[in-house]
């Protein structure tokens, strides 16, 4: 493998890029300030924008880090962006990350996701040479494990009480992964 850093990915519907600082606001109108997003997520929604500046502002500062994967999701019909897709965790080791996403609500339900998971996994094994990409979900959120398997991840076990949320209680963590063979 060999890190690649946050490259620009394009989908048919969406590009995937780096974050920008001017992206805060839209980043906290759009999904950064709603509960409904941040139900199963570790971070609460932003009470103000000037989290969300500080977050974006500590991410920007990443980007020359070539094992940095940190991608804003942009809807191309509306020039707006609608959420976020990272590698939350790379085990150069074993050639494996694994990937967290988020998501307004606004655009839930139309396969966004999935159209960008498949492009960031496809990043992933072409142009990074990773073996295996791996994500897991709270099983009370199993939207979250059809956006996996529409993106062609297995589901390979459940991890029981192996989460704990933000509230400090435990949850059960549903498994998924895709391995490079299996493309
Ligand atoms: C999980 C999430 C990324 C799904 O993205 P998406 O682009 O809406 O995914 P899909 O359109 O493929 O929908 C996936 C499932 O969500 C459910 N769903 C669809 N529209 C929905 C809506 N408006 N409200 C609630 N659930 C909905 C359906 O069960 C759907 O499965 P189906 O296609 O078999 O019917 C998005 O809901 C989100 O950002 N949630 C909050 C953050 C989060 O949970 N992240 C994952 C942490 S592991």
């Amino acid at each position: 493998m060999q890190n690649k850093g946050t490259g620009t990915l394009e989908t048919d519907r969406l590009i995937l890029r780096r974050f920008r600082l001017e992206d805060a606001e839209q980043m906290f109108k759009n999904w950064a300030s709603d509960g409904r997003v941040t139900e199963f997520l570790t971070w609460p929604s932003h009470g103000d924008v000037e989290v969300t500046k500080a977050v974006v502002g500590s991410w920007v500062k990443n980007y020359s880090d070539m094992a940095y994967y940190n991608w804003v999701i942009e809807l191309k019909s509306a020039k707006e962006i609608i959420g976020n897709i990272s590698v939350i965790k790379l085990d150069e080791k074993i050639e494996a990350a694994e990937i967290g996403y988020c998501m307004g609500t606004n655009w839930w339900g139309q396969s966004i996701m999935p159209e960008a998971l498949k492009e960031v996994i496809a990043y992933l094994f072409d142009e990074v040479g990773l073996n295996r990409v791996e994500a897991s979900h709270d099983s009370n959120n199993p939207k979250s494990g059809r956006v996996m398997e529409k993106a062609g991840m297995k589901q390979e076990g459940i991890l029981r009480e192996t989460g704990l949320n933000r509230h400090g209680i435990y949850y059960d963590k549903v498994w998924y992964s895709i391995l490079r063979n299996e493309r």
